[in-house]
C-alpha cells in the first residue's frame, strides 16, 4: 500500500513587501535582489497573526479539496521553525482552532526541509497503518525572526503556509519514495542562535540580535546546488525512471539560481519547474506545499503524473521525493 496526497491548500498573508520597499530599509537594490535571488516581493503577516493562523487557513483549503472534515483527521503534523510559542507545539493550536478532536498533533523542525521531512513521517504512519488521514502543514512567519537591518538575509524571507492531506492510495499512485538527509556538522551555516537552552533569552541576547536568523549565504548556496543535484538524480535512479518521465519539478523556493541549477542537471526545461520565489521569497517549510497547491490549482498536475520534490535548509537538511499523482 502507498500513501498519497488527496488534497492541497495554501494561504499567504495579504501584505506585500516589495524589493523597492526594502530599498528604503537597508542598502540594497531591486536589481541586486532580482539578479542574485529571483525574488521581487514577499508576504508579511500582520501583527497579531501567528503561524498557526496561516496554517489553519491552508489546512481548511486542503481538507475541502480532500472532501474531509477536520474531525476525520487522526494526525496533524506542522513543520515550522517559527512556531507560535516554544511550548506547546503549533500543531496543538492548529488542532484546537480546527476542532480536530480526534487528531494527535506535533511539530517537526527540519527548517526549509520541514515539509518533505514531514512527508516522510506521514508516509510512514500511513504505510504502517498507524494513521489513516494525516494533515501535514508547512507554515512560517519568518518575518518574526528576520533581522531587518541585515541586508544579506532580510531580502530573502517571507511568510505563508501550505498543507496537504495524506491518505492510503489504492493503486500505484502516491508517494514512491521520500529520502531525507542531514549533516549536523555544518549547522553553523544557517541558524537562530538564541532562545533555546544554549542562549536563553536575556538582555544580552536581545542586544546582540541573536534571536534573528543568521546565514552564511554563499557557502550554503554552493552546498545546496551540489547536494540537491545528487539527491534528485539518486531518486530517479532508485525509482528506475528518467528525468523525461517527470512532469513537474516542485523545488523548495530559496533562490531561482539554485532551482535553475537542479533543473539544468536534470535537463529539464524551466516550463516543467514550479517557480513562485519571485512572489513569496523563501517561506522555509511552507514553500513546497504552497508551490504544489498553486500548481494543482493552475491545472499543471494531472492524474498519473510523476512529480519530483526537493528541499534544502538549515541543519543542514535536504531531501528528494517522488510522487505519482
Ligand atoms: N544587496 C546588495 N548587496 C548585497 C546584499 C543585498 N541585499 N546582500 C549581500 N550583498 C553583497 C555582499 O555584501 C557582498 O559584497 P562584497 O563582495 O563587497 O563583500 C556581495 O553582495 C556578494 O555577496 P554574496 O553573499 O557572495 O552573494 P551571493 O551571490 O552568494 O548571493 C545569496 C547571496 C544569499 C542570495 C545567496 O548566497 C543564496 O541564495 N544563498 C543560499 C540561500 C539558501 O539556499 N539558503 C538555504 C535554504 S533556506
Amino acid at each position: 500500500m502507498r500513501a498519497g496526497i488527496t488534497g492541497t491548500g495554501s494561504f499567504v498573508p495579504e501584505k506585500v513587501l516589495t524589493n523597492h520597499d526594502i530599498e528604503k530599509m537597508v542598502d540594497t537594490s531591486d536589481e541586486w535582489i532580482i539578479e542574485r535571488t529571483g525574488i521581487r516581493e514577499r508576504r508579511i503577516a500582520e501583527d497579531g497573526i501567528n503561524t498557526s493562523d496561516l496554517a489553519v487557513e491552508a489546512a481548511k483549503r486542503a481538507l475541502d479539496r480532500a472532501c474531509l472534515r477536520a474531525r476525520d483527521i487522526d494526525l496533524i503534523i506542522v513543520a515550522t521553525v517559527t512556531g507560535d510559542m516554544p511550548l506547546p507545539s503549533t500543531a496543538c493550536f492548529v488542532q484546537k482552532k480546527l476542532k480536530a478532536k480526534k487528531a494527535a498533533a506535533f511539530d517537526i523542525n527540519a527548517a526549509c526541509s520541514g515539509f518533505t521531512f514531514g512527508l516522510s513521517v506521514a508516509n510512514a504512519y500511513i504505510k504502517s497503518c498507524m494513521a489513516k488521514r494525516v494533515l501535514l502543514i508547512g507554515a512560517e512567519t519568518l518575518s518574526r525572526i528576520t533581522d531587518w537591518e541585515d541586508r544579506s538575509t532580510c531580502v530573502l524571507l517571507g511568510d505563508g503556509a501550505g498543507a496537504v492531506v495524506v491518505e492510503p492510495s489504492d493503486n500505484d499512485s502516491g508517494i514512491w519514495s521520500v529520502d531525507i538527509f542531514t549533516d549536523g556538522s555544518i549547522w553553523n551555516l544557517l541558524n537562530v542562535p538564541a532562545g533555546g537552552s544554549a542562549f536563553p533569552a536575556s538582555e544580552e541576547t536581545v542586544k546582540n540580535r541573536m534571536h534573528f536568523l543568521k546565514m552564511k549565504g554563499n557557502e550554503t548556496f554552493k552546498i545546496a546546488v551540489r547536494t540537491l543535484e545528487k539527491a534528485v538524480v539518486d531518486t530517479l535512479k532508485k525509482n528506475r525512471i528518467s528525468a523525461s518521465d517527470v512532469s513537474l519539478l516542485v523545488p523548495h523556493q530559496a533562490n531561482l539560481r539554485i532551482i535553475q541549477a537542479t533543473a539544468k542537471r536534470l535537463n529539464m526545461n524551466m516550463d516543467k519547474v514550479v517557480v513562485n520565489v519571485d512572489r513569496y521569497g523563501n517561506t522555509s517549510a511552507a514553500s513546497i506545499p504552497i508551490a504544489l497547491d498553486e500548481a494543482c490549482r493552475q491545472g499543471r498536475i494531472r492524474k498519473g503524473d510523476f512529480i519530483l520534490l526537493e528541499s534544502f535548509g538549515g541543519g543542514l537538511t535536504w531531501s528528494s521525493a517522488l510522487i505519482k499523482w
